[in-house]
C-alpha cells in the first residue's frame, strides 16, 4: 500500500518540489499544427524553441489513481498564433479533468468528437473542469510571462494525441491587433463522430 505524498508548490516558479518526470515540448513536435506553416518552417530552421514543459508525479495509470502536476507554457507566437499544447482527447474517452490556473493569462481551446467546441479563460485562480469526452488544448495569450496550470485526472485516461495531429482543433487562436481572437481552423476536418 502506498504511503501519502505530499509536496510543496508555490510561485513564483511553481515547479513541485518533487517530481517523477519533466517532459518538454518544442516547436519541432508541432508539425502541422500552426496555421502559418511556412513561418513555421522558418522558425524551425533557426531554432528548435522551447514551447512548453510538464512536470509530473508519476502513478500507476489504473482507475483509482488521479495524475497530476503542473504544466507550463512558454510566451511567443508562430506568425499570430500564440504558443500552444499539443492538445488531446483522452483514450479513454469518459475521463475527466481538472485545471487550476496558477499563474498568467491563457485560453483552453475545448472540443468534443461531435465538433461541439469552447474556449475558457485561463488566469491566476480560475478552475476549468474538462468534462468526459472533450479534448484540450492550452494557449498562452500573454506577451511575456508563463502560462502555469496545476492539472489532475483519472489515472487510466491515457491520451489520444493521433485525432488531434490528423484533424486539429476547429477553433484556433491568434493574436488579432493585440487582442486573443478565436478563428476558425481552415484546415480542420471534422472526425468520425462514431468514436
Ligand atoms: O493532462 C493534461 O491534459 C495536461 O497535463 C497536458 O498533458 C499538458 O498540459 C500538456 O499538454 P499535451 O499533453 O496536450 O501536450
Ligand atoms: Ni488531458
Amino acid at each position: 500500500m502506498d504511503k501519502p505524498i505530499a509536496f510543496e508548490l508555490h510561485g513564483p516558479e511553481f515547479i513541485p518540489s518533487q517530481y517523477d518526470k519533466h517532459i518538454v515540448r518544442r516547436l519541432s513536435s508541432m508539425d502541422g499544427q500552426y496555421l502559418d506553416l511556412e513561418t513555421y518552417q522558418e522558425m524551425l530552421t533557426k531554432d528548435d524553441l522551447l514551447l512548453y514543459e510538464v512536470y509530473e508525479i508519476e502513478r500507476p495509470e489504473v482507475a483509482g489513481e488521479l495524475l497530476h502536476g503542473v504544466s507550463i507554457v512558454h510566451p511567443g507566437k508562430v506568425g499570430q498564433e500564440y504558443f500552444m499544447t499539443k492538445g488531446h482527447f483522452h483514450a479513454v474517452l469518459d475521463t475527466a479533468e481538472v485545471y487550476y490556473c496558477l499563474k498568467g493569462q491563457g485560453l483552453m481551446v475545448l472540443e468534443t468528437p461531435e465538433g461541439e467546441w469552447a474556449v475558457e479563460d485561463l488566469s491566476p485562480g480560475r478552475v476549468l473542469y474538462v468534462p468526459p469526452r472533450w479534448a484540450h488544448r492550452s494557449v498562452n495569450t500573454a506577451n511575456q510571462g508563463d502560462l502555469i496550470i496545476f492539472f489532475i485526472y483519472p489515472g487510466h485516461s491515457g491520451h489520444d494525441y493521433g485525432t488531434i495531429e490528423q484533424q486539429g482543433f476547429r477553433k484556433l487562436v491568434i493574436d488579432g491587433a493585440g487582442q486573443p481572437t478565436v478563428i476558425d481552423n481552415p484546415r480542420w476536418k471534422a472526425s468520425g463522430v462514431n468514436r
